[in-house]
C-alpha cells in the first residue's frame, strides 16, 4: 500500500513490485490518494489480513501526516507484517525468535555474511536509532555476538566512538555525513543511507570518495543495502506463505 506522492516511496514500490514479478510472487498495489483518511487505510488492510491469498502486508512509510502510522503498523495482522514493524515481531526480535526480520537490517546481516566477515566478538558500532533500521540492526548484530553500540545526534564525541568500529553501520540519514576522520584503517563500512547530495545527486550516509581510502570494504549508494533490502522482502514474504 503507498498512500500520497512521495516520489521515493514511488520508486521503492515500483522496485518491491518488479521484484515479486522476477521471481513469481503476486501481488497487488492499492495506491491512494493523500487524502485518503484513516478509517479507509484500516478497513483495507482489514479486508487483506482476512485474504486467504495474501501472505504478506506491506505500507510504504512515511503516510501522510494526518495519518497515524503506529495505528495503521498495528492493524496488520502480525503473521503477514513482512516488514516486521508490528510491536508483536518488534518484541520477538529482541528476544531472537523471530519469523520475520526487518528488511534492511538484513540484508546488511546478509551483506556481511556473504563478504565472508566473521561479526562475532567484533566492535560493531550503529550511527542511527530509528525503528525501521538503526534499533533492529543493533539487536541482529547482538544476536552474531558482536559487542553493539549505538549512537545517535546526542552521541557525545562521536568520532571517537565511531573509530571503534571494525564494522561500522550509517543509517543517519544526512548526505555524505561519515567522514574519513570517523573510520578505522581497515574497517568494514556499511551505507544504509538514501540522500541527495549538494547537486540533487543520490548518494549514501558515508562520503564514500574519501573513506574507501580508508575502509577495507565498503558499500556503494546505489547498489549496496538497497537492493538487499528487496531481497529481504521477499524472502519473508516467501516464509510467510511457506509458515502459514
Ligand atoms: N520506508 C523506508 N523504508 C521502508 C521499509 O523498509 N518498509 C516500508 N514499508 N516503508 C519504508
Amino acid at each position: 500500500m503507498i498512500v500520497g506522492n512521495n516520489s521515493a516511496s514511488r520508486v521503492y514500490v515500483d522496485n518491491k513490485k518488479k521484484a515479486c514479478a522476477e521471481i513469481g510472487i503476486y501481488s497487488e498495489e492499492y495506491a491512494l490518494p493523500e487524502e485518503t483518511t484513516q478509517e479507509e487505510i484500516l478497513k483495507i488492510i482489514d479486508e487483506l489480513n482476512k485474504k486467504e491469498d495474501i501472505n504478506g502486508i506491506l505500507v510504504q512509510l512515511p503516510l501522510p501526516k494526518h495519518i497515524d502510522e503506529k495505528a495503521v503498523i498495528n492493524a496488520i495482522d502480525p503473521k503477514k507484517d513482512v516488514d516486521a514493524f508490528h510491536p508483536v515481531n518488534v518484541g520477538k526480535i529482541m528476544i531472537g525468535d523471530f519469523d520475520f526480520v526487518p528488511c534492511t537490517p538484513a540484508g546488511v546481516m546478509e551483506l556481511i555474511k556473504e563478504s565472508g566477515i566473521d561479526v562475532q566478538g567484533k566492535e560493531c558500532v550503529v550511527i542511527g536509532r530509528s525503528n525501521i533500521v538503526g534499533k533492529p540492526q543493533a539487536m541482529l548484530l547482538l544476536h552474531s555476538n558482536a559487542t553493539v553500540t549505538i549512537c545517535h545526534s546526542k552521541t557525545r564525541d562521536l568520532k571517537e566512538v565511531t573509530k571503534r568500529a571494525d564494522i561500522l553501520v550509517a543509517a543517519v540519514g544526512i548526505a555524505k555525513f561519515v567522514k574519513a576522520d570517523m573510520v578505522k584503517e581497515g574497517a568494514v563500512v556499511i551505507d544504509v543511507g538514501m540522500d541527495r547530495d549538494e547537486n540533487g545527486k543520490l548518494c549514501g550516509d558515508v562520503d564514500f570518495e574519501e573513506v574507501k581510502n580508508v575502509a577495507a570494504a565498503i558499500t556503494p549508494v546505489p547498489g549496496g543495502v538497497g537492493p538487499m533490502t528487496i531481497a529481504m522482502l521477499m524472502k519473508n514474504t516467501v516464509k510467510s506463505a511457506s509458515i502459514k
